[in-house]
């Protein structure tokens, strides 16, 4: 009795992979955590407390659909002053979560058919939430060239059925860039053959080596064309707070409000306030945040390259490593996910398989080093020890 639409969601890799570290766990096994994709830091405490505001003043009613009007316009200022992205609040719709923003997009632009440009490896929601949408993904594998896409790659992929593209700079699981001179180019693309750009940013502080962000919606001739979607969930450590956004040209944005105003209404009241506050007010914890991430991120690249068969590509942002694991594959470990279950079992460490993220990332793992630099040390530790045995 199910619909045909739900049938092409499929489970996700990641959570199976969390329930078997829950499993050991519980028989007492020490497993160490590298799977989870988000900061493992506290909510800093001016947000806590704009919250706790937030509760005392009884703001816990309905709010307007797309988010208040306050956060609309810090998400404005911040747009402009970061990324150079002129809009005003009518671009704007807060979300639950990134998560949101993105459904929210497909749903308001796909038709059976249309095609979306993915750069593989990827984040595994989009095609999931492309298949219920009807849309067909269309992968495009980075892997020959670092993870690094071009334009010249975009070009091969584009059909005349193509409506969108994605671009996650930096990305999850690869940690990569896209250059400046490949978005500009990119733009090009997608004016010449029309179709729009969807540029997610939800990593964009966390980067490395003095690498700079550079958002395509920024471009003027791509006013009409550019979405991008963003969340305080990674910025700010706040991903059970559930904001995101997305800013793009008013006339998918307003459809967008209006499908959000009957499935989910407003986000959260109080996190719409709490997030007012990470957005607006001091940036410290940001800046330390990354300072962390770029010292496990060294370290990281330093050991991981170590291991026998491993080749780890340095990452220029996010949280993730995902090195090449494929030297360290033996007899029937022959894939990332069944050296996925090598290293749960052998070495009592969880990460996600690259398969995970797309049949380009099957000889691969990602290791999220938002974990403490003493489980990294230990956990690398662990994998080493394995792979000796
Ligand atoms: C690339 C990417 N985009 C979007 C999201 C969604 O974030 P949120 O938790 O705000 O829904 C994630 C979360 O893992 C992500 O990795």
């Amino acid at each position: 009795m199910l619909s045909e639409r739900i049938k092409k969601i499929k489970p996700s890799a990641t959570l199976a992979i969390n329930a078997k570290a829950i499993e050991l766990k519980a028989q007492g096994i020490d497993i160490l955590k590298f799977g989870t994709g988000e900061p493992d830091f506290d909510t800093p405490d001016n947000i806590k407390n704009a919250a706790k505001k937030a509760l005392d003043e009884g703001f816990t009613k309905y709010t307007a659909a797309t988010g208040i009007t306050e956060l609309k316009t810090a998400v404005c200022e911040k747009l402009k002053r970061d990324n150079g992205i002129e809009c005003d609040n009518s671009n704007i719709i807060i979300t639950n979560g990134g998560k949101q923003a993105l459904f929210n997009f497909f749903m308001a632009v796909l038709n059976e058919g249309d095609e979306v440009i993915i750069p593989s490896p990827y984040w595994v929601s989009y095609s999931d939430m492309i298949a219920v949408c009807e849309g067909k993904s269309v992968f495009m594998d980075t892997t020959a060239n670092n993870f690094k896409l071009t334009a010249e790659m975009v070009k091969e992929a584009i059909t005349p059925n193509t409506k969108v593209l994605i671009l996650n700079s930096p990305s999850n699981p690869t940690g990569m860039m896209i250059e400046k001179n490949e978005i500009e180019a990119i733009a090009e693309l997608a004016i010449k053959h029309n179709f729009y750009v969807l540029s997610d940013e939800v990593y964009e502080y966390f980067l490395y080596d003095g690498k700079k962000m550079f958002s395509i919606a920024s471009i003027p001739e791509m006013k009409n064309l550019a979405f991008t979607i963003n969340a305080v969930s990674k910025t700010y450590s706040m991903t059970g707070w559930r904001i995101g956004y997305i800013a793009g040209p008013t006339e998918v944005i307003k459809p967008m409000g209006n499908l959000q105003s009957h499935s989910t209404s407003n986000p959260c009241s109080i996190a719409q306030k709490a997030a007012l506050e990470a957005i607006t007010g001091n940036q410290d914890s940001v800046k330390m945040m990354a300072d962390e991430f770029r010292k496990r991120r060294d370290f990281v690249f330093e050991e991981m390259n170590k291991i026998p068969g491993f080749k780890l590509i340095k990452p220029e942002g996010a949280f993730y490593a995902f090195p090449d694991v494929s030297g360290a594959f033996k007899g029937d470990v022959n894939d990332s996910f069944k050296f996925t279950e090598f290293l749960m079992e052998k070495a009592q460490v969880a990460v996600v398989p690259g398969g995970a993220f797309g049949e380009a990332g099957n000889n691969y793992i990602r290791f999220s080093y938002a974990s403490s630099m003493q489980d990294i040390e230990k956990g690398i530790q662990r994998i080493k020890s394995a792979l000796e045995k």
